[in-house]
């Protein structure tokens, strides 16, 4: 495991594996207001004492009405930064360095949110004869703006809490997604039509934090690998890396009814032994300056040593892996039985690590 726990430079800030713990909303410890409670402190100091390198703390939301889920935590005023100081201060301690996602769901955001949801250009889908229709209606220029300035705001804020820096999610359909997307972004302004078009609103709210943080605050961005195709993605991968985010860290994007979207996009390579996913990254670092993580359906130690002990990842990102065993890093550095992810997924659609099976056996 030494390529996995070799340390590697982002800018300045040393981290000491490659051990990432990737974003992970845990909606039942957040409370009403959005805020953060102690059993969510606890929840990352487990990891970050087992050993994590990178933890980047789960979706914030930037904006109150574009929240994915009534309890989200959220960055949307100085309120929130009390609370949130208290992530790094602890994962700190054991050495582990803290980013968070900043977040807003655009068409995404729920009715029981917000009855006005909104998308870079005017959306509706029927999902499945099953699933709720989305609607949301198209940004205004103004509107745009001000939610680039929610961005903005919660990295400076972000900053005051004592994070090393921030991630913008850009991938799964939400709205820096759905600015991306030319299937979801019909814009026939600056911020729609051709690819740099589609980056824009990310461009600019990278380049305003780049000058209001300054040069040690991390600036991320999470992306999808399929955004629709492999080559597109690549080439807003460089228009972000130009706008000066130091870290990529690559996913998935979005269909048209901003569902899960296609693998079929990448092409299949059968003797490559992980997801479509991390096959997407790890053609995209490829092409990149910047450093890069991949993620998705990374189970084993011995997995994630091969992604960087043959250069095809910077970070290795696990995320059920990590929620199962929180021992995960330690396991894997010095031995000892890991409990594995059986992907039965209860921990995403329930919210729940007690109904996972993996989980009570290693509570058991
Ligand atoms: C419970 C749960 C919550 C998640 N929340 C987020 C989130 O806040 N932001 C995000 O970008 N991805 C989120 N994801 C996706 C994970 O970051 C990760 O990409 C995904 O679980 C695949 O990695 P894995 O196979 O190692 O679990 C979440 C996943 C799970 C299981």
């Amino acid at each position: 495991m030494k390529a996995l726990f070799s340390e590697i430079k982002l800018k300045n800030l040393k981290i000491k594996n490659r051990v990432v713990m990737p974003p992970m909303v845990i909606f039942k410890h957040v409370t009403a207001d959005g805020l953060i409670t102690k059993e969510h402190i606890a929840h990352y100091e487990e990891r970050a004492k087992a050993g994590v390198g990178l933890i980047i703390v789960e979706a914030v939301c930037v904006n109150k009405e574009g929240r994915l889920a009534p309890r989200q935590l959220g960055l949307w005023s100085d309120a929130f930064i009390d609370g949130l100081q208290e992530i790094p201060k602890v994962c700190h301690k054991y050495g582990a360095k803290v980013l968070i996602q900043l977040h807003h769901a655009g068409a995404k955001t729920p009715p029981s949110v917000c009855s006005d949801s909104v998308c870079p250009s005017s959306f509706e889908t029927l999902r499945s004869p099953d699933a709720p229709s989305v609607q949301a209606r198209a940004l205004t220029l103004s509107e745009i703006h001000n939610l680039q300035n929610d961005f903005v705001d919660a990295a400076i804020r972000a900053k005051e809490a004592g994070f090393d820096g921030i991630e913008l999610h850009g991938a799964h359909g939400y709205l820096i997604n759905q600015f991306f997307s030319p299937l979801i972004n019909k814009r026939k302004d600056l911020y729609g039509g051709s690819l740099v078009n589609r980056a824009r609103f990310a461009v600019e709210i990278i380049t305003e934090i780049k000058q209001v943080v300054g040069n040690e605050f991390i600036i991320g961005c999470r992306m999808g690998c399929n955004e629709p195709d492999l080559q597109t993605s690549i080439a807003l991968a460089k228009l972000l890396e130009n706008a000066g985010v130091q870290l990529l860290h690559i996913s998935f994007g979005s269909g048209p009814s901003l569902n899960f979207s296609s693998p079929s996009l990448i092409a299949a390579c059968p003797d490559f032994d992980y997801s479509w996913v991390v096959h997407g990254g790890v053609e995209m670092k490829m092409h990149l300056k910047v450093p890069v993580i991949v993620v998705f359906g990374i189970r084993k130690p011995e997995e994630a040593d091969a992604l960087i002990e043959n250069n095809l990842a910077d970070f290795t990102a696990v995320g059920k892996g990590l929620l199962v065993d929180p021992d995960w890093a330690e396991k894997a550095q010095k031995g000892g039985v890991i409990a594995f992810c059986r992907s039965c997924k209860k921990c995403l659609w329930f919210q729940s690590e007690d109904l996972c099976p993996a989980r009570r056996a290693v509570n058991s």
